[in-house]
């Protein structure tokens, strides 16, 4: 790197781009200070305060004040291949089948996407929901294209390109908005695939517009199905939370859904909360927690054995774990418990290791407080018989990012790795002050020492796998892919399992947890966490209420919170001399 710079972040708010983003450059020396794009006045002074020598804007959705951008040198991110343009890049390239994208980096100028270019990156397309592509192959594309840019730009040597059609490298064009017409499913003619796709490139945002028993919803969260077939449009079964419909070839499964209401605001919800008593009727379709992997059809939790090596998959929406959905994961749990294996994998999902408690469920609750207890405890119970564990020794394998309770769940386990480009956000304290348990007052200090655990907690940020690594939180991160990081996984799990270590570890285990105990025992740290979630969920303070509201509702910011805003802060100015 030529010389560190200042980086404002322009950014709609802190997604998971950002974060890696800014966990990338932070590494590398720069200094990084954020901004919400609330509006042009309030960008253009957050400019004038920091006086950056770059604007990075990894993910805007408006475009970028004109005196901003003629003052300072602007990047903007956007999913496309060179010369593609418009809001909807990465919906376009899943409806058109592109077997390859991309990202580019392009300096804002008076018409949007049409920048000059400082750096693009490709990769291979997969058949995955928007969302996913996003948060790996984009975000891995994005890092490699900022940081040639960033590079680019420090050594005040590289002129950027500026976009020509006639370059037979550029390969984009410009496209419109998508709307709902053209990703509309056809029941009767569409086939599953066709349905897949559409819905794939609607998840996680907008969703795709359907009716279902008379009311309209945005549909999310498709999977095939090979077994079950019907009338195409009827909804044939339910599974756990999930609702099946008949397509014109087959069937596909529907997660989740978010009811469109013209009468009043509503978030994202498990197909089956959803449609509430019109789902009653729907016959169940079980699915064993060993049925074959390569099955295709839905399920969240599942369970694969290779040898002394028990692997348990949790792919939860977003992360997000449910009263119900912890009660299965532990059944599940203590079913790969009851086996004769040596080592227990925890696979959490691909997307999301896990993002802790169910917080959609709980705003829907008739009581949010009691469904909150509820979740809590039952996470509670999941790490509780995790950390509990005398049979056997177990491993988190953390895929996807992961955050708040979901961090804490895997530190439950006896080794935490990590994929290298996971993020962690190893706190709670942004949803309104919430304490938090998962038996974290135990977990954290155990592995980082108490003083780190304050900063770690109290910092709010989020942490890149080599840090967590270097802090003692997890004890080793790999894997530039999801494939390789689950290679490397398998291989330590079964030279955990081997005869040569399996003994003396579990010994040594059971040896700790045991002097853990004495010293003191489990259930005090969760009475003392539970006391103070007590207050969260029914004392005076109702901040976790009104965060948890913000955040199902998507409530746009309206500032920025100071530990991300560093201009911002009164101390500013003596850290960044001292930086
Ligand atoms: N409950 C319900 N939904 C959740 C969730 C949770 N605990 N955590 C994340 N989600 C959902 C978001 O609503 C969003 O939904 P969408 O599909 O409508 O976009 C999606 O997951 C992705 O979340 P987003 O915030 O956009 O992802 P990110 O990668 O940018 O940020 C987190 C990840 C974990 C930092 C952030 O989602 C977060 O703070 N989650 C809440 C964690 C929490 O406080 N849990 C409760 C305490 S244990």
């Amino acid at each position: 790197m030529d010389r560190p710079l200042r980086i404002l972040f322009l950014s709609h708010s802190f997604n998971s781009l950002s974060q890696r983003l800014y966990v990338e450059l932070s590494e590398r020396g720069h200094e990084v200070s954020v901004e919400f794009d609330i509006n042009d006045a309030v960008t253009a002074q957050a400019a004038s305060l920091y006086q950056p020598d770059l604007v990075i804007a990894p993910y805007l959705r408006r475009a970028i004040p004109e005196q901003v951008w003629r003052r300072y040198v602007c990047l903007v991110l956007h999913p496309g291949i060179r010369g593609d343009r418009g809001p909807s890049a990465l919906d376009w390239a899943i409806i058109n089948g592109e077997a390859e994208w991309g990202v580019t980096v392009l300096q804002a100028n008076a018409q949007l996407d049409a920048g000059d270019i400082w750096a693009s990156a490709d990769f291979p397309m997969r058949a995955a929901r928007k969302s996913s592509l996003y948060r790996n192959e984009v975000t891995e594309a994005a890092v490699t294209a900022l940081l040639t840019a960033v590079d680019r730009f420090a050594s005040g040597s590289f002129g950027s390109e500026p976009l020509d059609y006639c370059d037979p490298a550029v390969r984009g064009r410009a496209r419109p908005l998508m709307r709902q017409a053209q990703r509309c499913i056809d029941w009767l003619n569409d086939d599953s695939a066709a349905i897949l796709t559409k819905i794939r490139s609607a998840d996680g945002a907008p969703g795709v517009e359907d009716e279902i028993f008379g009311q309209r919803y945005l549909l999310f969260d498709a999977c095939e199905e090979q077994t079950l077939t019907g009338r195409p449009g009827e909804i044939i079964a339910r599974r756990d939370d999930a609702i099946c419909r008949a397509t014109s070839d087959g069937a596909v499964w529907i997660g989740h859904l978010k009811k469109i209401d013209s009468e009043e605001k509503t978030f994202k919800l498990p197909a089956v909360c959803a449609l509430g008593s019109r789902a009653q009727n729907l016959p169940e379709s079980p699915l064993p927690l060993d049925a074959p992997a390569d099955l295709p059809t839905y399920r969240e939790v599942s369970y694969v054995e290779e040898g002394c090596v028990g692997y348990l998959y949790f792919e939860f929406y977003n992360g997000a774990m449910s009263s119900e959905q912890c009660t299965r994961l532990l059944h599940a749990y203590r079913h790969a418990c009851a086996r004769p294996t040596r080592v227990i994998v925890l696979m959490g999902g691909r997307d999301f290791w896990s993002n802790g408690i169910h917080l959609n469920r709980i705003e829907s609750a008739e009581s949010p407080a009691d469904e909150s207890w509820r979740n809590i405890n039952a996470m509670n119970d999941l790490a509780h018989a995790i950390i509990t564990t005398g049979t056997h020794l177990t491993i988190s394998a953390v895929r996807g990012n992961t955050g708040a309770g979901g961090v804490f769940l895997a530190l439950a386990a006896d080794r935490v790795y990590v994929r290298t480009g996971v993020i962690l956000n190893p706190h709670y304290k942004g949803m309104g002050n919430l304490y938090g348990s998962e038996y974290w007052t135990y977990l954290l200090p155990k592995r980082v020492g108490g003083q780190r655990a304050v900063t770690i907690t109290e910092n709010r940020l989020p942490l890149g796998a080599r840090a967590a690594k270097r802090l003692g939180l997890i004890d080793d991160h790999f894997g530039a892919t999801v494939a390789q990081f689950q290679q490397r996984v398998q291989l330590l799990a079964h030279e955990l399992a081997g005869d040569s270590a399996f003994a003396s570890a579990l010994a040594e285990k059971n040896r700790c947890r045991l002097q853990d105990e004495t010293k003191r025992p489990l259930q005090l740290y969760r009475e003392e966490e539970l006391e103070r979630m007590r207050m969260n969920f029914y004392g005076f303070d109702p901040s976790y209420h009104f965060a948890r509201f913000n955040f199902v509702y998507r409530v746009p910011h309206s500032w920025t919170p100071l530990h991300l805003a560093r201009h911002r802060r009164l101390d500013w100015k003596w850290e960044s001399a001292r930086h």
